[in-house]
């Protein structure tokens, strides 16, 4: 099964608003030829003013976060149907910079997960092993009891929702990536546990993404692994020139 390719810029707590503006309109200038889906992830006060910069295009929206909570009293917090109420598609749930500096545990993530599903956001469900996990061998157990504990207690119409994306924390933000050989590996494992649960057709039609200090220089050879069905880019996002040239990868 062909899965098309999809590219997602994971912006962080990165850029003013003005270079937000700018950075949206530099990769959705009129003829642009994207081969694959494009997503976007800005910060959440840029939401509104970057989807407005992307209509009549193909790319689409995505929020970095979202609570795990309804609504209510809680300071700070943004929830799903706040992000569905805006036109929001996507939401990044479970990111490692999430998991490692606020607590988000894989209980808190699949309630996370839960609300995203019921106000019909697109999960872009992080997994991905720290580099001791690595260095020990572990990183697939690791891996499973992240899916397991967080996302297979979901449906099979709910997985079919969502996309995962493998990235090794080792690899994220250090321009240390993982070889095509370890992420095709990961993906591999992966798609085999979701088959497991799910089913084969299940499996072939999930988006796998990988994340982790993915460029221009490396995409194309990442991309080119037949489990590889994109990535999730922090750091070259954030200059047009080279998510473009990842984009350009993504065929
Ligand atoms: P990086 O980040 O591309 O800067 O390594 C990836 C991510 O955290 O999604």
């Amino acid at each position: 099964m062909i899965r098309r390719k999809i590219v997602a810029g994971n912006w962080k707590m990165n850029l003013t608003q003005s270079e937000a503006a700018k950075l949206a309109a530099e990769v959705c200038k009129d003829g642009v030829h994207y081969p694959c889906q494009v997503i976007l992830i800005p910060s959440f006060p840029y939401l509104a003013g970057v989807k407005q910069a992307l209509t009549g295009s193909t790319v689409q929206i995505g929020a970095q976060n979202c609570s795990s909570k309804e609504n209510g009293a809680l300071t700070g917090e943004v929830s799903a149907a706040q992000l569905q109420s805006v036109g929001i598609e996507f939401v990044i749930i479970g990111h490692s910079e999430r998991r490692e500096q606020f607590g988000e545990s894989n209980a808190v993530l699949k309630d996370k997960l839960t609300l995203a599903l019921k106000y019909r956001l697109k999960p872009i469900f992080c997994c991905g092993e720290p580099l001791k996990v690595r260095e020990r061998g572990n990183e697939q157990q690791y891996v499973e009891q992240q899916l397991e504990e967080s996302l297979f207690p979901f449906s099979q119409a709910e997985l079919e929702q969502l996309v995962i994306a493998y990235e090794p924390i080792w690899a994220i933000g250090t321009g240390l990536n993982a070889t095509a050989e370890q992420a095709q590996q990961m993906h591999v494992f992966i798609r085999g546990l979701v088959q497991g649960k799910y089913g084969s057709s299940a499996a072939q039609q999930l988006h796998i993404l990988y994340g982790g200090s993915c460029k221009p220089s490396n995409a194309k050879e990442l991309f080119s692994c037949p489990d590889v069905d994109g990535g999730l880019i922090g750091g070259a996002s954030l200059v047009a020139k080279d998510f473009l040239a990842i984009i350009a990868a993504a065929q």
